[in-house]
């Protein structure tokens, strides 16, 4: 029997040796000490054994269970201790990689030059007022002094949209901000007549009205279907065109530079009266002639007047006791000559790899 605990002994110690994880030690455990196990079998033969031999075996049995539970213990730890050290390891943090950097948002360029535009016209009062996108052609046209058929619509290619139920007129896609000009004007002047001002005694207006326009176009680098525009209206007692020629100098000169010069070219707008285009000295070859400005000198950066006086009686105001003037450009043609950007389709693609450079 003692034979036979010996045996049991070795076994389990050389299997003890081979076992390679916890898993396999707590199989160890009750394969070898477990009440089912071999130490405990072993034991029910106890019976057979002459009585004055059991102390002796009871004994031995009693150490081996001793060996090997405390081999069982080191064991235990020397694996538990193993299977921490691999999982500091594997979760090891290496303090010397570069970190990742966080993805950053960041405003698209059309945002930061609308911004720009804004805080320059509001620093000479302009407010900023919005207007709808989808207008009947009676204040998209009509009302700016385009007669119905009149040739000058074909500037303006449009999008016709169906008329909903209770409409009168055709609706349509604003193919410019103009349209705004009348909006804000009866707007002012119904809260001014509701507060029982008379015709002489209306408030006057200074706004920027920004936006998107369509216009069914062919799309090639230099013209989209879709675009911004800022519209600017003052409307007063004895504007003159000396107050828009002021007004625009500071503008061009706060967005691109102190030392920059206007041009004004006469030209024709339905909805203003002079009308006029203006030119800025080439930022590039200041005047000297370059690509940019296709050797003439002068950037076209938008188009103005003094607001005819139908359209400041359809807005409400009476042109014999007030003047006007308004003005219209492109925020993509200004952001495209500040950053020397060649082709409009990239502002509406929402390609990154042009965004995230702004
Ligand atoms: N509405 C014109 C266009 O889309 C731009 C414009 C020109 C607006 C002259 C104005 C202006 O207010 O006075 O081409």
């Amino acid at each position: 029997m003692i034979e036979k605990l010996n045996l049991l002994q070795q076994h389990a110690l050389a299997a003890l040796g081979d076992v390679d994880g916890l898993a396999a030690l707590d199989e160890w455990r009750s394969q070898t000490l477990g009440r089912k196990g071999e130490l405990s079998s072993l034991m029910r033969g106890m019976g057979k054994v002459p009585a004055e031999e059991r102390p002796a075996v009871g004994q031995a049995a009693n150490e081996v269970k001793a060996t090997l539970e405390a081999a069982y213990e080191t064991r235990r730890l020397s694996l538990a201790e193993a299977a921490q050290r691999e999982a500091l390891q594997r979760d090891a943090v290496d303090v010397t990689l570069p970190g990742r950097a966080a993805e950053v948002g960041r405003l698209h360029p059309e945002t930061q030059t609308l911004r720009e535009i804004y805080a320059a016209f509001a620093d000479l009062g302009f407010q900023v007022y919005r207007s709808r996108d989808v207008e009947l052609d009676e204040y998209n046209f009509q009302l700016l002094n385009f007669p119905l058929h009149h040739p000058a619509r074909d500037m303006q290619d449009s999008f016709y949209v169906a008329s909903p139920e209770g409409t009168e007129g055709d609706v349509l896609l604003r193919t410019h901000t103009s349209p705004g000009q009348v909006h804000a004007m009866r707007e002012v002047v119904a809260q001014a007549k509701a507060d029982g001002l008379g015709d002489n005694e209306l408030p006057p207006v200074r706004i920027v009205l920004p936006g998107m326009c369509y216009r069914n176009e062919q799309i090639t680098a230099r013209s989209e279907i879709q675009f911004l525009q800022v519209e600017g209206l003052a409307v007063g007692k004895k504007i003159t065109m000396a107050d828009l020629k002021g007004t625009l100098h500071y503008f061009v000169r706060r967005l691109f530079g102190p030392q920059r010069k206007l041009r004004f070219r006469t030209s024709y707008f339905p909805f203003t009266e002079p009308s006029a285009e203006v030119d800025m000295d080439c930022i590039l070859c200041e005047g000297s002639g370059c690509r940019l400005c296709k050797y003439t000198g002068w950037l076209e950066i938008l188009g103005c007047g003094m607001v005819h006086p139908t359209v400041l009686r359809n807005g409400g105001y009476d042109p014999d006791i007030y003047s006007g003037f308004a003005f219209g450009m492109g925020p993509e043609r200004i952001t495209m000559l500040k950053y020397g950007i060649q082709d409009i389709r990239y502002f509406w693609s929402n390609d990154l790899r042009f965004l995230e450079q702004f």
